[in-house]
Formats: C-alpha cells, sequence, structure tokens
C-alpha cells in the first residue's frame, strides 16, 4: 500500500515594519511571494497545502499549525516581527512543539545569523574568512587593516550595507560603525574588504550532501564612483543603477579547477555549520586567487526569481522536485525514536 498524501503546511513570517527604517520594507515583504512560489511547486506535487502566516500573534499561528495537523511544515520564517534575529526562535518553538519542518534547525540559524561566531566556527575548521574585528563602540581601535567592510554583525539580506559602508580611514570608519550601533542596535562587524571576484554556490541535501552550479556577480558595468559590493540598493532596489549593473550569472565563467574548489568549500562549510536541507554560501576571490567565505546563509531566499532557485535551473533540477527533496528529507526525520533535533512530531 502506498503512503497517503502528506499534508503540508506553508509558514512565513508576514510583513511589521520597524521604526525608522520603513526603506527596508522590500527585502522584508519577498517573504509572502515565496510562501506562494513554494506553495504552487508543492500543488504541483499532488499534496494537500495550506499557506500560514506568522503575524502579531504568535500564539495563534502556533494554534493554527497544531490545529492543522500537519504532516510536514515548509518553514519560510525568516524572523517575526521585523527582527531576522528570531528567526532561530521560531524554529526552536517548532521543534518544541515537535513538529517535522524543512529547512535548518534553531541552532544553525542561531549561529549564522551571528556573522562574527559563524567565522569563528570556519576558521576552526579551516575555512578562510576575511580578517574581521567586532566593535561595540567607536572608538575602539581598529586591528584590521584598512580598506574595510562594515556590516551589522547579525542582519541579513544586506541591510545596513551599502555605497559608504567601504571606507579607507578612521574618519569614515567611525561614522559608518556609529550608524550601525545607533540604527541596528547591535555590535559592528568590521571585515578586510576583499577587491575582487564574488560568487555563491547553493547547496543542497538529498540523500547527500551535494553542491550545485557556482553563480557570480558580475560588477563589470557598475560605475566607477561605486564599490563592487552587493548593497541593499544592489539586491532590491530594482530602479537603481547598482540593481541593474549587478547581475548575477549562474553557471559562472571560471575553469573547473576553481568550481571544484569553491563547491567543496561549500559543501564543508554547509557540514562545519550543521546545515540541514538548503543553504547557499557567499566568497569574494581577491586578485591573487585567495578565496575568502563571507557568510553561510542557512535558508537563503528560495523563491522563483532568486539566486538558488537560478541554481537549481542550472542543475537542471525543476523548482518542484526540490521541494520534494525537502519533504522527504523532512518526511524521513520523522521517525518514531528520531534525533534530538526536534524532528519528531
Ligand atoms: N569582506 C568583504 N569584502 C568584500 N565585499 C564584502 C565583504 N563583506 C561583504 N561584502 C559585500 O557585501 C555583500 C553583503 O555582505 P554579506 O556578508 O554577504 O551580508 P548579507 O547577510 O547582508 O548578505 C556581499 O555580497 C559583498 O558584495
Ligand atoms: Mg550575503
Amino acid at each position: 500500500m502506498t503512503d497517503p498524501l502528506p499534508n503540508v503546511g506553508i509558514a512565513f513570517n508576514a510583513y511589521e515594519p520597524v521604526t525608522g527604517r520603513s526603506e527596508e520594507q522590500l527585502s522584508e515583504e519577498s517573504v509572502a511571494e515565496v510562501a506562494k512560489d513554494v506553495g504552487e511547486a508543492v500543488k504541483k506535487l499532488g499534496y494537500p497545502v495550506t499557506i500560514i502566516p506568522l503575524q502579531k500573534s504568535f500564539l495563534n499561528f502556533l494554534r493554527r499549525v497544531k490545529d492543522l495537523n500537519l504532516d510536514v511544515l515548509v518553514n519560510l520564517c525568516e524572523g517575526f516581527f521585523g527582527r531576522p534575529q528570531w528567526e532561530a526562535n521560531v524554529a526552536a518553538t517548532l521543534e518544541l512543539m515537535h513538529l517535522t519542518f524543512t529547512g535548518n534547525k534553531s541552532r544553525t540559524l542561531a549561529v549564522c545569523q551571528d556573522k562574527h561566531m559563524a567565522k569563528a566556527i570556519l576558521s576552526s575548521y579551516n575555512l578562510p574568512t576575511s580578517p574581521s574585528q567586532l566593535l561595540s563602540s567607536k572608538d575602539q581601535p581598529l586591528e584590521v587593516r584598512f580598506p574595510v567592510i562594515i556590516k551589522p554583525n547579525a542582519e541579513d539580506a544586506s541591510l545596513g550595507i551599502g555605497p559608504n559602508s567601504v571606507v579607507s580611514d578612521p574618519e569614515r570608519l567611525a561614522v559608518q560603525v556609529k550608524r550601525v550601533l545607533d540604527l541596528y542596535k547591535q555590535p559592528a562587524l568590521v571585515e578586510e574588504y576583499i577587491e575582487g571576484r564574488e560568487f555563491n554556490v547553493a547547496v543542497m541535501e538529498n540523500k547527500t550532501v551535494q553542491a550545485l552550479p557556482v553563480s557570480e556577480i558580475d560588477f563589470s558595468q557598475v560605475p566607477e564612483s561605486m564599490p563592487h559590493i552587493c548593497s541593499y540598493e544592489a539586491k532590491w532596489l530594482k530602479d537603481h543603477v547598482m540593481y541593474q549593473t549587478t547581475p548575477p550569472v549562474c553557471p559562472a565563467p571560471i575553469d573547473n579547477a576553481l568550481k571544484g574548489k569553491l563547491q567543496q568549500m561549500a559543501v564543508d562549510a554547509f557540514r562545519a555549520l550543521g546545515c540541514r536541507d538548503y543553504a547557499r554560501v557567499d566568497f569574494r576571490m581577491d586578485g591573487a586567487g585567495n578565496i575568502f567565505i563571507l557568510e553561510i546563509n542557512p535558508n537563503p531566499d528560495i523563491s522563483l526569481d532568486a539566486g538558488y532557485a537560478r541554481a537549481l535551473n542550472a542543475a537542471g533540477i525543476e523548482y518542484s522536485r526540490f521541494w520534494k527533496y525537502m519533504l522527504d528529507n523532512a518526511l524521513r526525520r520523522k521517525k518514531p525514536h528520531g534525533s534530538p533535533d526536534g524532528a519528531v512530531r
């Protein structure tokens, strides 16, 4: 007898504005779009689907999830109440409810949200990252070399990263550090700026951990006055020159040796951070060919028009097939005496 079709829920966090940072609405709102894309893909598999927004009342959300008696939940929650830092807390609650869900476990989400901590773990596995320092005051002495890039330590989606984030002198450094401390209320990560090419590698777990084709951000058309970075403008503002001049190219035009190196490092980083199901690893390579991991994104943007889906496409893996893999992974974790990662319902 074949198993009945699994009853699938798709959870996402609906937009909640953060005072003083309304310009960042676009990256937050995109999560609702992803839920639609995933809903269509899961329907294509023939599975019954319910979309469950997480908004304002966490208790109502949990009640809804519980009442639906789901077999598996697709967790697309990238935060709660406008706070990406609570992404891990949402997953942790699902674990405490013994819910089976797709994507990364709370521990990985929490560690990767703290870029400084994630870098320390990567270094302990001999995976290279750019020299950096965490600053909690604008007067702390700098121990890394200019030029540097200043970013909030615990945001994502390029929040707080703009054309002025790359600096070469102490005065501008102080301004940027103060900006991060005041606006984002968290320490600033100051990292040596790696001039050069930027790559990212999507990693997928489907029985084994495998890297998808490498993607590159093509900076060749960026106006001379602008730094070659994926700033907030470059990622989200479709009419902005930085958006229009930083197209992603997948597969990247690189030789097999570099491709193999990036893919191996991506898989190693996935394992080092204890990732599960899917993640994306961001890299820079300097002029001498040295590769640095910028960060690991567990549960990266998985919408049809984002980088991960582009990599799936380049690998010849249909989007709904990818979701079949993810749902199968989650359902496999749902054993009567399953793992302590909260996968048992
Ligand atoms: N050390 C660095 N050297 C060069 N560019 C960097 C560095 N750190 C970040 N960037 C640029 O800023 C972008 C966003 O930084 P990242 O650390 O990936 O944060 P986010 O979580 O916001 O994506 C990167 O895609 C890259 O273009
Ligand atoms: Mg990034």
